[in-house]
């Protein structure tokens, strides 16, 4: 469909086409839901900001545009308000309409795009032989939810893990290991990941302390890079063995990635480096090779330079990313790619971006996008750590989320006096708890530090994955209670809306559109988590305020559309979430 939005938009601009001359078919017209129906349910700004230029009275431009509108059988006529805003009202009949097309569609009315085009969403992405941490948990809530949404929206999404598998580290832990545990450089699973993480950590030591090891490391790095086969084959098992890991938090949180990790990358370097050169872009300072960046300096004024090659000759992580990125432009054909970090990595995305631009490896035609997060932060708003002071792991994490719900659940079971088996109890607990902490994460501004914190995300009241999930349940309940199968609802008497609280619920169903759109550009998935919670207010509004059960025809059907279209809604947007529903709670 066009959503409301789009065609009140198309209406405006037609009529500042035929009021003003075609110079204004470009114009925004700056609508926007109101949310006050003192306004209306849209309103436009647009006749303000024409003032100026137009050198006419706001409120004469308004009526000039309202005298234009073709818009009789959606909505009321407009009016204008204060200096000149018009205020548009939906008709009753036109969002009973919308909501049988709606009712009909097994997509909610939510269009796909044509044509398809080919986006990579790069996130999750931890690094081998150490810990996934709870940035890259973010990152990976984050990334999946925004494919998801661009999937939903028809786009060929390819969800890649850029895993950190190359590099420096691998040299310093395998010269290690032939020291202390040689056995893990040539048998499957001699460590796990724990003793990886340490064992890193203790060779980082030995690296910095000792020189002959230092020697030995940077010798493991050259084999590794020239292919020797004993080398490469301990560095595939310490992959493996990570991966193993990571495997078990993706199963968990169902996350679907491909990996496609830096040292995928390994052999365009040097030739990326060779085209920086051939650019002119290349300058040597202190020893390494660089690009000197426009409009990023450090504190005495001199630009920064991106790194591309160390004195040593090693490659660093910005030139794995520009081979990356020429590889994602000429061999995967993409027209948007999406790097899902903690905003610690802007500058970086930034040099990146600008050197690619430069050197020819990106054109115009492919957008590239940065969406950064915040840190996670512990309920006492410093860096989320265990009691003993040490990083937690991710594992415990959501470990623990599931078993707090569990005990909730426990808790209210016996209050209520219900006897459920375990199986129930375990599946409620395990979908509670993981949409819990994916939803404290989804209904954040991702661009703030956001706070750990059990007890708020699994709250059965505010802004919560219980909440909505509650809301989800209610409709099921109503189902069961009347033995009323919603998908044989009479779809051939009107829907009839008379209450404010069934008006009010209907036209915020009829918003997802909008909001799926909005943030399709904005990558914001906390728009889409408002909308829900919104959506579940208005619908309990709605259920405590009407009869639905017992109220006569066509009420009585017009309300369980209502309440069918919400729990759709209600489980469409959570799946967009990566959040499964339950149907009893
Ligand atoms: N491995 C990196 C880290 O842990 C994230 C990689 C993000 N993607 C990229 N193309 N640079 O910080």
């Amino acid at each position: 469909m066009t959503s409301i939005l789009e065609q009140l938009e198309n209406s405006v601009s037609h009529a500042l086409v035929v009021a003003f001359g075609t110079e204004l078919a470009a114009t925004d017209p700056l609508i926007a839901p109101t949310n006050n129906p003192k306004f209306g349910d849209y309103q436009s700004n647009v006749a303000l900001s024409l003032a100026k230029p137009l050198k006419q009275n706001p409120r004469a431009i308004a009526q000039s545009i309202i005298d234009n509108l073709q818009l009789e059988d959606k909505c009321d006529p407009p009016t204008i308000a204060g200096p000149g805003f018009i205020n548009f009202t939906l008709k009753p009949d036109y969002i009973s309409e919308l909501l049988r097309k709606i009712q009909l569609d097994e997509r909610l009315g939510i269009p796909e795009v044509q044509p398809t085009e080919k986006v990579i969403v790069d996130f999750s992405s931890p690094n081998i032989a150490k810990e996934m941490h709870v940035g890259h948990l973010r990152s990976t809530i984050i990334g999946d939810a925004i494919a998801r949404i661009l999937e939903f929206r028809g786009y060929d999404v390819l969800r890649l893990n850029h895993v950190g598998d190359w590099g420096t580290q691998f040299g310093m832990l395998i010269a290690y290991l032939r020291e202390a545990y040689p056995e893990a450089l040539t048998t499957a699973n001699a460590l796990d990941i724990g003793d990886l993480v340490s064992l890193y950590k203790k060779a980082k030591v030995r690296f910095d302390e000792d020189e002959e090891f230092k020697q030995n490391a940077r010798q493991e790095v050259v084999n590794l890079q020239a292919g020797a086969e004993d080398s490469l084959h301990a560095w595939k098992l310490l992959c493996d063995q990570s991966r193993q890991e990571f495997q078990v938090i993706y199963d968990l949180l169902d996350i679907k990635l491909e990996e496609r990790g830096e040292s995928f990358y390994n052999p365009f370097l040097e030739d990326i480096v060779s085209k920086l050169e051939q650019k002119g872009l290349l300058e040597e300072s202190e020893g390494a090779q660089c690009v000197f960046l426009d409009g990023f300096t450090n504190k005495d004024g001199d630009p920064l330079p991106l790194i591309v090659q160390k004195t040593d000759g090693g490659f660093n992580y910005a030139t794995t990313d520009l081979a990356a990125l020429k590889y994602r432009v000429k061999e995967d054909g993409v027209a948007r790619i999406i790097y899902v970090t903690d905003s610690g990595q802007a500058n970086h995305f930034a040099g990146v971006f600008q050197v690619a631009k430069k050197a020819g490896i990106l054109p115009e035609s492919v957008e590239v996008v940065h969406v950064p997060f915040g840190l996670v932060l512990g309920k006492d708003g410093k860096r989320i750590k265990t009691r003993s002071g040490e990083t937690v792991k991710l594992k415990d994490l959501l470990d623990e989320a599931i078993e707090r719900a569990k005990k909730d659940l426990e808790t209210r079971l016996q209050e209520e006096g219900r006897q459920e088996t375990p199986e129930f109890i375990n599946h409620v607990a395990e979908v509670v708890g993981l949409s819990a902490v994916k939803y404290a994460d989804l209904s954040q501004n991702r661009t703030s530090d956001y706070k750990f914190d059990y007890d708020k995300m699994l709250d059965l009241k505010g802004n919560t994955a219980p909440y909505l999930l509650y809301a989800y349940v209610r409709p099921q309940g109503i189902s069961r209670k009347g033995n009323i199968d919603f998908s044989q609802l009479d779809t051939d008497t009107q829907i009839v809306l008379t209450e404010e609280a069934e008006l009010v619920l209907a036209k915020h169903i009829l918003q997802l559109e909008e909001v799926i759109k909005e943030v399709e550009s904005t990558l914001l998935p906390n728009r889409i988590s408002l909308y829900l919670f919104e959506l579940s207010q208005k619908f309990n509004q709605m259920y405590e305020q009407c009869e639905i059960l017992k109220a006569d025809e066509p009420q009585r059907t017009s309300r369980l559309i209502l309440a069918d279209l919400t729990a759709r809604t209600i489980k469409l947007g959570l799946s967009l979430l990566g959040i499964d529903v339950l149907e009893r709670m």
